[in-house]
């Protein structure tokens, strides 16, 4: 009988799974630990709005369950102590430095995490990887566990139970999931936490795998996922060389049942903690093997990401005549989607820092990213407003609140993450506003072109030729 789950890492993964494990399971006490004191002070904060993460439906489900079943803290001893499952959570950056540097995911923390665990657990105790990880960490992890086990009389399993979820609808995924995977090779561990799942999710959608499968499904799932969207993109620089429009094309080849029609919008190129990690893991591991040809087909999807955010950075500054020294530029989105507030790996990083390379005075809007953490993507402090003297505006942003405001005097609008607001912006008033001739670049396709040329302004769409 489960009691007492803990989950070491209170981030987009930890919080918003082991929230919709503890609405589910009254019976079982979620405890979430941290070591950032700041984190789990936000996940305790009384407004359910303020909480660290924004994803939609998480606060409603905290404010059920906080205090009752799910618990944030930072008290790892304790919490692994009286665990009869720990999840590991945590984050797990491309490696900078050493061997593997630039693709191989860094495991210090998981392997930090094993070790508390292995220095804390009482009895038995299941450890589930919940991080995505390369494949055969769970043999690290087994080998840590396993080196304390004797010194204790604590005994352990491993399972991999990677997570699905997609930021902006993680609540959403994570409460009608397509499918739980769980890898593992002892049967009794791989029941209990089939039992856990079966709380809310139908049997069959409860696939049971051994560890290394599981691991591996889960980097090819992103990997598939990315690749779809560096297909989608190169395709849309076809269509805008010769004519034909991606939105066409994409709802043309997405009839066909055989390819389907999601994950099939041209974009500003993906982003996001997974997708380029995963696929560099994968590149790692097929050259750890031999496998050249693996590596680089699995490469190229990255490649590929890299060179179409440039070259809407290029396309900009040729539209905008050759140069963008002093023009005024609004950015009006920074996560690396809409819904969330994440904006790692966003395009929007690598977008302006191109554009501020080249002199744009940038102004960037986005309903949900901080100032704070757009300073610290690019690693440059933002303009301050009345500090004209210190500053030239040449190379520098600004933090947009109004965006009719902002558009005072501007050159060109671009279109980077598609929030819905966007699309609801009033163009004629906007055109008033901008200094011409005024260019309009919609990244995301959420425009509707005849309103924006109507007004009077240029308008450039992804993967449009027409
Ligand atoms: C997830 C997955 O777990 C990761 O494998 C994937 O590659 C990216 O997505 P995520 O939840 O998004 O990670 O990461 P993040 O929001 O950074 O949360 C990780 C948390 O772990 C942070 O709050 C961090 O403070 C915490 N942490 C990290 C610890 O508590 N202890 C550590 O030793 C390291
Ligand atoms: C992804 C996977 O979808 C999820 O299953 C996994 O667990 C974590 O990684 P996430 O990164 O949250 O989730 O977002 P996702 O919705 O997959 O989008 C990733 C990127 O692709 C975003 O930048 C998004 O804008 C972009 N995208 C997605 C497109 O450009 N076009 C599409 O059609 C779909």
């Amino acid at each position: 009988m489960i009691k007492n789950i803990c989950c070491i890492g209170a981030g987009y993964v930890g919080g918003p799974t082991m929230a919709v494990i503890a609405d589910n399971c009254p019976n079982i006490q979620v405890n979430v630990v941290d070591n950032n004191i700041l984190r789990i002070k936000q996940w305790n904060t009384k407004d359910f709005s303020k909480l660290p993460i924004y994803e939609p439906g998480l606060g409603e489900i905290v404010k059920r369950c906080r205090g009752k079943n799910l618990h944030f803290s930072n008290d790892l001893e304790h919490n692994i102590q009286r665990a009869d499952i720990v999840f590991i959570s945590v984050n797990t950056p491309t490696k900078k430095y050493g061997f593997g540097a630039g693709k191989a995911s860094n495991l210090k923390y998981v392997e930090e995490c094993a070790r508390q665990v292995a220095k804390f657990a009482e009895g038995h105790t299941i450890v589930v990887e919940k991080s995505t990880l390369p494949v055969r960490t769970a043999e690290a992890i087994k080998s840590i566990l396993e080196a304390s086990q004797n010194k204790n009389l604590s005994t352990f399993d491993v399972l991999s139970n990677p997570e699905f979820l997609a930021e902006g609808s993680a609540i959403n995924d994570l409460i009608n999931p397509e499918r739980v995977l769980i890898g593992g090779d002892n049967i009794d561990s791989i029941s209990i936490l089939n039992e856990i799942y079966s709380q809310w999710v139908p049997k069959n959608k409860i696939l049971n795998t051994n560890i290394w499968s599981s691991e591996l499904a889960k980097l090819t799932a992103n990997a598939f996922l990315a690749q779809r969207i560096s297909s989608i993109n190169s395709i849309g620089a076809i269509c805008e060389a010769t004519g034909a429009d991606i939105r066409e094309v994409s709802r043309a080849i997405g009839s066909d049942s055989r390819i389907g029609s999601k994950f099939l919008d041209a974009g500003p190129g993906f982003g996001g903690s997974c997708f380029k990690k995963d696929i560099l893991n994968l590149v790692y591991l097929a050259e750890y093997y031999g496998l050249k040809e693996v590596a680089d087909f699995w490469n190229s999807v990255v490649l590929v990401n890299n060179w179409h955010q440039q070259r809407i950075s290029k396309l900009i500054t040729k539209k905008l005549f050759g140069s963008l020294s002093n023009k005024k530029i609004i950015m009006l989105g920074f996560a690396f989607k809409a819904n969330t507030n994440d904006t790692r790996e966003s395009a929007a990083i690598g977008i302006s820092k191109d554009l501020l390379a080249e002199g744009a005075f940038l102004h960037i809007h986005d309903p949900k990213v901080n100032p704070d953490q757009i300073a610290n993507d690019l690693g440059i402090p933002q303009n301050e407003a009345n500090n004209k003297e210190i500053f030239s505006e040449e190379g520098r942003w600004y933090f947009v609140k109004d965006i009719y405001e902002a558009v005072k005097g501007a050159d060109a609008i671009l279109v980077i993450t598609e929030w819905e607001i966007y699309s609801k912006i009033d163009w004629l008033k906007v055109s008033k506003l901008m200094r011409k001739p005024s260019w309009v670049f919609d990244s995301r396709s959420i425009l509707i072109p005849e309103k924006v040329k109507e007004s009077g302004l240029n308008f450039w769409r992804i993967g449009d030729g027409s």
